[in-house]
């Protein structure tokens, strides 16, 4: 082996065991081709770690992933977990990675496979020019705010949770869409509640700034309920859409569906420790342990951790272009079954991935 990468890897709940282990067998084939070694770490986090060390995020699975090349997690959570106290919930624990790593931006890409078309929920003729990329906020806003769980009694029950950012929080995640545009088509969308909200006042008017400073990138800006509309409007006007933590995650559930399944979509989380990839879809228990479970997502958020993280951009190419192949060969997991396809399990699929490499 010429070099060896260390990936922490979190299968986590539900489905995350069977995609990631699905995952790793087309990551260490890939590798293997360019005579590269993948030393996996596994961990644990969410509820599987709730069982075992009575927390979401063990300080060791922290401590692993600070230390690695990249973190590559399945997903986490299962109505197993719902009625536990708040403060340890599993999603805690990507949540407390996100923050634990400094990992402010989260990437996803939302794009269509040509042999994925006739699956959007939209007319072909919208789908057809789908390919964008959600910039999401990721460690501040209302997620990480102040928040008051239900406190009081009677009709005065009352919580709340605060959305609040700081200027350093929307300049360096602007950049970051900028940096995006730039190698792309050159077209930022920042999206807000401005006419309402005064976090979204400050977001707009740094998003401003930054189209100021940057005369080649071209910025508009939409509120949050106009851009959940356009974007199943006219979704191929979209180039980079970047915004707040909360819109992000709201907006890139929409986007997935767009694009034919959230069961294929990647995603990757960075900032200033060591960056972290997971699919877009959750731990899925209805199916869980009946090895029916698509892998494409989880396979794509390994090609992105490959371009990003490891520095092994070709490998990331040959995944994705297997990927693409199998899809185009018609091979398709329950959730992407249409007749007269070829029907595969989660290890099939990436058998048929490998095959494809
Ligand atoms: C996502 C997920 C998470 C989020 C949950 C699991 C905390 O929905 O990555 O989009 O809301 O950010
Ligand atoms: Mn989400």
């Amino acid at each position: 082996m010429s070099q060896v990468k260390n990936i922490v890897v979190i299968p986590g709940d539900g489905i995350g065991t069977e995609i990631i282990s699905a995952t790793r067998r087309v990551v260490d084939e890939a590798f293997s081709q360019v005579s590269v070694g993948a030393n996996w770490i596994e961990k644990r986090a969410g509820g599987a770690a709730i069982d075992v060390d009575g927390v979401p995020l063990p300080q060791d699975t922290i401590d692993a992933a600070k230390k690695a090349d990249a973190v590559l997690l399945g997903a986490v959570g299962g109505p197993k977990w719902d009625k536990v106290d708040p403060a340890i919930r599993p999603e805690k624990a990507i949540l407390g990675l996100r923050k634990e790593l400094g990992l402010f931006c989260n990437l996803r890409p939302i794009k269509i496979f040509p042999s994925m078309r006739a699956y959007s929920p939209l007319k072909a003729e919208l789908v057809d020019k789908v390919d964008f990329v959600i910039v999401r906020e990721l460690t501040g806003g209302i997620y990480f705010g102040q928040r008051q769980e239900a406190s009081g009694s009677g009709e005065q029950e009352a919580a709340w949770d605060k959305e609040e950012y700081a200027r350093y929080e929307v300049e360096r995640i602007m950049q970051i869409a900028v940096e995006t545009a730039k190698k792309r088509r050159g077209q930022v969308t920042s999206v807000d509640k401005a006419n309402v909200l005064a976090s979204s006042r400050l977001w707009r008017k740094i998003a401003e700034e930054t189209a100021q400073k940057n005369a080649d990138v071209n910025f508009d800006y939409l509120y949050v309920d106009n851009a959940a509309q356009q974007m199943v409007v006219k979704p191929g006007q979209f180039d980079v859409l970047v915004t707040t933590n909360l819109f992000g995650d709201i907006l890139s559930d929409e986007g997935a569906v767009i694009s034919g399944s959230i069961g294929l979509l990647p995603s990757a989380s960075i900032g200033q420790g060591t960056a972290l990839y997971e699919p877009i879809h959750g731990s899925a228990p209805d199916i869980m342990g009946q090895g029916i479970a698509n892998p494409l997502g989880t396979i794509l958020s390994a090609a992105m951790m490959c371009r990003y993280s490891l520095d092994l951009p070709q490998v990331a190419d040959k995944i994705e272009a297997a990927v693409e192949r199998t899809l185009e060969e018609g091979y398709r997991t329950g959730d992407i079954y249409t007749e007269g396809m070829k029907r595969v399990g989660t290890d099939q699929m990436a058998d048929v991935v490998i095959s494809y490499l």
